[in-house]
């Protein structure tokens, strides 16, 4: 199995890849079928950084959207619109419109694309539970137990009945591998908090990861939590951490001096064979 970055906030030092605020993964099972999980934030971007990968649209197999956040789905009406009917493997929740919030004034975050119109240019399989992808890769379904803190943005907020509240990022999904070194689980922005994520991993899957790769969304995290962070994962096994997106620069340091050179960044053009 292979992973390469394709989108992320960061580059190499003249890399042919463009950074944006985004993230999306390229994934290529052992059959040679490949998908695409999230598509960063505009399809200038993905479109560019998915030639210099020599990847051509028709021939991906599916898309995997991690949360309906706009950068991580800004890429896919691009995708679309070359690749009609394409598989979207997703949350229910995730056509739920989702808004950022400053200085009072509400900004539609989400998908770029009405529900309808999703609906009419993918093959859209939204479920809460784990989905076989393609083999040896799977959604881990809803993260439902999150006795942990999650990975909150406070301005992050949807619209209910009686008000505005906090997004309850339901629809947050990550990806789980079945390598032949073990799990690898690919994170979005990990919205449903690390720890939960890695703990419904073990429930769900039976095992601990021996890699994780993407955004941790530990950007806010304080020095108890990252403290708590270090405890549990090396509880878990200490797993290899491929870090970027909104994983910030205080966890990112952090965790390196706990695990050394068990945390690698992850910019796009980032390539792991798994
Ligand atoms: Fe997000
Ligand atoms: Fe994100």
């Amino acid at each position: 199995m292979r992973l390469q970055c394709v989108v992320d906030n960061s580059v190499e030092p003249s890399s042919a890849f463009w950074g944006e605020h985004g993230l999306s993964f390229l994934i290529e099972a052992d059959d040679g079928r490949r998908l695409l999980f999230d598509t960063g934030a505009s399809g200038t971007v993905l479109l560019h950084d998915l030639e210099r990968a020599g990847v051509e649209i028709e021939t991906l197999a599916a898309i995997v959207l991690s949360h309906s956040h706009h950068d991580h789905t800004g890429g896919l009406p691009a995708v679309l619109e070359r690749r009609r009917g394409l598989r979207v493997h997703a949350h229910p929740d995730l056509v739920r419109p989702r808004y950022s919030e400053k200085d009072g004034v509400k900004v539609p975050r989400g998908l770029p694309l009405s529900p309808e119109v999703l609906n009419r240019r993918a093959d859209l399989s939204l479920s809460e539970s784990s989905e076989r992808v393609l083999p040896g890769i799977w959604t881990s379904g809803e993260i439902k137990e999150r006795c942990e803190p999650e990975g909150r943005s406070p301005n992050h907020v949807v619209r209910r009945a009686d008000g505005w509240a906090p997004d309850p990022y339901r629809d947050d999904l990550s990806l789980v591998l079945e390598t032949g070194a073990g799990l690898f689980v690919v994170c979005g922005c990990c919205h449903a908090g690390l720890l939960n994520t890695l703990a419904h991993v073990r429930r769900h899957f039976g095992k601990d990861p021996v890699g994780i790769a993407g955004g941790t969304h530990l950007a806010g995290a304080g020095r108890d939590q990252l403290a708590r962070t270090v405890t549990r994962l090396r509880e878990r096994g200490s797993p290899m951490l491929h870090l970027n997106h909104c994983t910030g620069p205080a966890a990112f340091v952090a965790l390196s001096q706990a695990f050394g050179e068990r945390v690698l960044h992850c910019p796009a053009g980032t390539t792991l064979e798994l």
